[in-house]
């Protein structure tokens, strides 16, 4: 029999499945850099006004340029290194808070008060500047690091990975954006863990009649019977359920008991999808992680949702929005609380990050082996193409 210090021994040699520190880390997450992420919704950013922002650890600087172009730059000042989100935008450039200093959306220093209006050292001859380590003119004071970005269905996207050309997908477009008879809007949440945390359990089932209980899923004693198809940098699972029940506001959708479809995939490196369609009507739930730190993320989660059609439904459904935001605010705030659980859990002493499972797990599997494949730099083709039958009770 293994004593208590042997089990001890062997969590300390056993390789996490979970690497949170590196994943969340610019310098040492791989290939996992090499996505868009959601820096910020498009209303977050209004013209003149700069927004903070982490993304892998690294601080960065939003604002609006003079065309009203997102720009994202390294928040610190060149100068003394203040952080540049403290300061103003005006006429689409930025000013520190510190000593004034102006950059355009290249990330130029365009202006440096101190130096008057002729813009250029007056005194120090050009040996005396270059002894110093000074400079003579804004032009000759460099440029802030600068990230490419992109706007699209009410997101802006940052590209972390360097030049944006190298991306390894388009930005996720937002499901059912901008179509005839859908209701969408976003929730932006601040989660207190790692994205592989997050996106496992936005597509985790069993968890949702402990930690939902009354509010989305009754424990049912049921079977459920599902297929997980791995492929192509996505892991997708097709419920055999149609008779699942959902409480709370999900009986809305499905007043004559159609058969449910419920499907639930992930897409490399950091998005969820989970659509439940009766018919025409039910609703996608779409979240997109951006990792802060470790064990922070902001997540932005796109609900879209139509009503059965013999409902007037776009006047019904922005009718309810209200109740809906409420209802997907009070689950999402399960779904944090839980996730502060498990990182307490886990960022307790060594071993945190080895994980256990059962035939349930499968999908978390399938998703951490592609996190953990592109954090180690995506090398070779990658998880190979699988798909395989499993069997859980809720
Ligand atoms: Fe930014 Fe001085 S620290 S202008």
């Amino acid at each position: 029999m293994r004593n208590p210090l042997d089990l001890q021994n062997l969590a300390l040699v056993t390789t996490p499945s979970v690497d949170l520190e590196a994943e969340a880390d610019l310098t040492r997450c791989g290939a996992l850099k090499d996505f868009w992420y959601v820096a910020c919704l498009s209303a977050e950013l209004p013209s003149g006004k700069p927004l903070a922002r982490t993304v892998f650890g690294t601080n960065v600087v939003l604002f609006r340029d003079e065309h009203g172009k997102p720009v994202a730059l390294r928040d610190r000042c060149l100068h003394r290194n203040a952080r540049l989100s403290a300061g103003d935008v005006f006429d689409g450039r930025l000013g520190c808070p510190y000593h004034g200093w102006v950059y355009d959306g290249s990330g130029a220093v365009v202006e440096v008060p101190s130096l008057g209006p002729s813009q250029c050292g007056e005194v120090l001859d050009s040996q005396g500047h270059a002894s110093a380590g000074l400079k003579v003119r804004p032009c000759d004071l460099g440029r802030l690091q600068r990230f490419d970005t992109l706007e699209q269905d009410g997101l802006v996207f940052v590209f972390m990975g360097g030049d944006a050309s190298r991306a390894r997908a388009e930005p996720f477009r937002v499901p059912y954006w901008g179509q005839p008879g859908w209701t969408c809007y976003f929730m932006v949440t601040r989660f207190p863990n790692g994205v592989t945390n997050l996106v496992e359990n936005f597509m985790d089932v069993p968890h949702t009649q402990f930690v939902h209980a009354g509010w989305f899923r009754d424990t049912q004693r049921k079977r459920v019977p599902a297929t997980v198809k791995r492929t192509g940098g996505s892991v997708l699972v097709t419920y055999q359920q149609e008779q699942d029940s959902l409480t709370g506001l999900g009986r809305l959708f499905n007043p004559r008991g159609q058969p449910l479809v419920h499907t639930d995939k992930y897409y490399v490196p950091n998005v969820t999808r989970v659509d439940y369609m009766w018919g025409e009507s039910g609703f996608a739930i779409n979240s997109q992680c951006t990792p802060i730190g470790p064990t922070d993320s902001l997540v932005y989660t796109a609900i879209s949702y139509r009503l059965p059609l013999d409902l007037p439904h776009t006047l019904v459904g922005r009718a309810l929005r209200p109740l809906v935001k409420w209802y997907t605010t009070q689950v999402i705030r399960q779904d944090v609380a839980i996730m502060g659980v498990q990182r307490e859990g886990l960022t307790n002493g060594p071993g945190g990050g080895v994980f256990t499972g059962t035939e349930a797990d499968l999908l978390h599997a399938d998703i951490e082996s592609y996190r953990q494949w592109l954090r180690e730099g995506a090398p070779g083709e990658g998880p190979t193409e699988e798909e395989r039958d499993i069997v859980f009770w809720i």
